[in-house]
């Protein structure tokens, strides 16, 4: 099966497949500089949590190629200000600024510039390696919870175009399918930008996994008439006590999953747990233009003059998620004390 290359480091840019133009047409932008990562984020070429984390390290591999100087202190003040900026671009994925933190820390202890640019490059290839490595394990963990024959529903897209390849939530249901071959997906097509219909059935079709598209509003009823076996969806950030914020559309699902008794999973590394936030409700949520909700394709499609609301996540309360599959275990209720262990390095 031909592998989805969402991201690609050639040592002096990064090429990034432009999300925005899929499925129609597989372009590809080149990134030189930190303020072009920063666009592409910001524009939705690139997406997803853990494929903006690894984006980030990037764009700070760029920044210190993009800055001529020998002054260690001076590089090293510059890229902490790099590291907000590129933060900044997308507020919720919290891989994001886990990412560039991760690179900024390790630029602090260099000792030389040749040293800085090492550590630097080194630092953002790594989280890349590990982001497929997370992805293939959360595959094999996963797979052992969903069912060998039945319907899974998924929700925007947590394949491998939202990370760095492979996928968290499309990786469990992959590695599920390549096992018993009886799998079939419901994949929602995530208004307003229809991750689900444009990326996730993409990936899905291409995997030759069989998939149904239904648009969001078909979603809780299928759940209700008992057409789905279980729901498994990515996250964005997951709070210390397990409150996930995911793709807008998230919370409502859940919520008829548990009144219906259905399996609710969700599948994220743990470069997504922000134990620093104590419960969902400290999570930011990212607003997005309006634009993205009046138009399509360019074309105005609501009146002039007409209020808008674009939040593009929600946050799912911890009671109503039935697991939390990350690469270091499967993380079951109560969320406190099992997110602790995976983040203190052992296993759930
Ligand atoms: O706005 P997006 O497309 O970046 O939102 C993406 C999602 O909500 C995904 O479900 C999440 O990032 C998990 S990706 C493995």
């Amino acid at each position: 099966m031909p592998e989805i290359v969402p991201l690609e480091w050639t040592g002096d840019s990064l090429r990034i497949l432009d999300q925005t133009k899929l499925p129609q047409e597989q372009a590809v932008i080149v990134a030189r500089s930190p303020n072009q990562v920063v666009e592409a984020i910001k524009g939705m070429q690139v997406r997803g949590a853990p494929a903006l984390g690894v984006a980030g390290a990037y764009a700070m591999a760029l920044a210190v190629k993009a800055v001529d100087t020998l002054d260690v202190p001076k590089m090293q003040s510059y890229l902490k200000e790099m590291a907000k900026q590129v933060a900044e671009a997308r507020p919720t994925a919290v891989n994001l600024r886990w990412a560039v933190e991760r690179v900024l820390r390790s630029a602090m202890g260099a000792h030389s510039m040749a040293d800085l640019r090492t550590r630097v490059d080194t630092e953002a290839i790594t989280i890349h390696r590990e982001d497929v490595a997370a992805n293939r394990r959360m595959g094999a963990l996963g797979a052992e919870l969903l069912p060998a024959e039945g319907t899974v529903m998924t929700h925007c897209n947590a394949g491998a175009l939202a990370t760095a390849g492979y996928g968290t939530a499309l990786g469990v249901i992959r590695a599920a399918w390549e096992k018993s071959r009886k799998l079939k997906v419901i994949a929602n097509e995530t208004r307003p930008l229809l991750q689900g219909a444009r990326l996730t059935a993409w990936e899905l079709v291409q995997m030759g996994i069989p998939t149904t598209l239904v648009v969001d509003s078909a979603a809780g009823s299928l759940i209700a008439r008992g057409e789905v076996d279980c729901v498994i969806v990515g996250a964005d950030r997951v709070a210390a006590n397990g409150d996930t914020a995911n793709k807008i559309g998230t919370y409502t699902l859940a919520v008829v999953a548990h009144e219906k008794g259905v399996p609710f999973y969700v599948a994220a590394p743990t470069s997504t747990v922000d134990m620093s936030i104590t419960t969902g409700a400290g999570i930011p949520i990212e607003e997005r233009p309006p634009e993205e909700v009046t138009e399509w394709g360019g074309r105005r499609i609501a009146p002039k003059g007409v209020g808008v609301r674009n939040p593009a996540f929600d946050v799912t309360p911890a009671r109503y998620i039935t697991a939390i599959i990350t690469e270091k275990g499967i993380v079951r209720p109560p969320y406190e004390e099992g997110l602790r262990q995976v983040m203190e390095g052992g296993g759930a």
